[in-house]
């Protein structure tokens, strides 16, 4: 080896070699620290009234609402994929002010919950608790005058989360972010006898413009106003500490941080603090940036999407709701099959 810019007759001083353990590929995975696999997979569906409906979200390319009949073939494929959980979105027929078809034992998610269960037991079904794609305004809960009733609402996000439960549900998700919420559902669940039904509560919801496509996707945009008087302020990262600490006290099993990738901080500060399964939220404008650049022939999809995801992993993540589940499953398995992660030849290089 020749030491082209160095003194051939010193010896070299002492260092460390860490480009050792990069040598390879397989030096590389062998040591790696955190690593995505499609188990920790949540994949958000949007089930639509109607029958055989299959309708393309715009804004989000790949994703779909679906009817309950579409279910059997989207969970199989699913499953196939070694993807284990789904968290129900629901977009009824009819909305009203009071938001009785999120309650409806015939809703949408209710009838998405059994039909589910029949096709795949084992199959992890969540449901998304949350007034604001069920209200005709499109805000989370029940109104009083322009503002959301924090305890008002609490009575219908309980018949909500028991009405999921009722019909099956493994795990009920609260998304509205009003106080009291995780107290009032575990209590109604277990008076009605659904002790072990898990609350996995978005403890630290964010008010993010990153949620700007699922809006779209689940036909839930305010008719006017915002969420900033119920979802958390940007600007305040130790708020969601007392945000997880609150609703775990209340009886959360398992808490969300959302979005995912704006908000790692969050993600890490609560791994550090909290001994509880945390789960990371890929939102709907996260997936959209990178299937936009993708399209433009900006980024390489697989690998920003893949590094994405690992960055919650590593974080703290120990699971991820994303809408790249498909595709991630996808490409990990093919990763493991061809052993992509060996060096590229000189000519497959390419700008990182
Ligand atoms: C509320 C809910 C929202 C999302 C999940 N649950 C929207 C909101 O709070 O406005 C956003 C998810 C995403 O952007 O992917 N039911």
């Amino acid at each position: 080896m020749s030491h082209t810019f160095s003194d051939d007759q010193q010896p070299l001083p002492k260092f460390h070699r860490m480009r050792r353990r990069r040598s390879s590929g397989p030096i590389r995975d062998f040591v790696r620290e955190h690593e995505v696999h499609a188990s920790d997979f949540i994949y958000p569906l949007f089930i639509s009234h109607g029958v055989g409906v299959r309708s393309a979200i715009s804004s989000m390319p790949g994703q779909f609402q679906l009817s309950v009949d579409q279910l059997a073939e989207e969970i199989a494929d699913l499953q196939s994929l070694g993807i284990p959980a789904v968290l129900l979105f629901g977009i009824p027929a009819e909305k009203d002010h009071l938001a009785t078809g999120a309650y409806d034992p015939d809703g949408v998610v209710q009838r998405a919950v059994r039909e589910i269960k029949r096709v795949a037991p084992s199959m992890l079904v969540i449901t998304d608790v949350c007034g604001c794609e069920y209200t005709d305004h499109g805000h989370c809960g029940i109104l009083d005058g322009c503002e959301v009733d924090n305890d008002q609402t609490l009575t219908l996000l309980a018949r909500t989360a028991l009405s999921h439960a009722d019909a099956g549900a493994d795990i009920v998700a609260p998304s509205d972010m009003m106080d009291g919420r995780v107290a009032i559902i575990r209590h109604a669940l277990d008076r009605a006898g659904h002790i072990n039904t898990p609350i996995m509560s978005y403890a630290a919801k964010y008010a993010s413009a990153f949620y700007g496509p699922f809006r779209e996707a689940a036909a839930s945009m305010p008719a006017f106003g915002d969420r900033r008087s119920h979802q958390m302020d940007p600007g305040n990262a130790r708020e969601a500490m007392i945000e997880i600490a609150l609703d775990l006290e209340e009886g959360a099993d398992i808490v969300i941080i959302k979005p995912g990738l704006p908000y790692l901080d969050i993600l890490r500060a609560a791994r550090d603090r909290f001994d509880i399964p945390l789960v990371a939220y890929n939102v709907s404008g996260e997936f959209a940036m990178v299937k936009a650049a993708a399209q433009l022939g900006w980024i390489d999809e697989r690998r920003v999407a893949l590094e994405a995801l690992l960055a919650m992993k590593r974080a703290g993540a120990s699971r991820i709701i994303t809408y790249h589940a498909k595709d991630a499953a996808r490409w990990l398995a093919e990763n493991n099959a061809t052993g992509s992660h060996a060096s590229p030849r000189p000519d497959e290089l390419t700008a990182v």
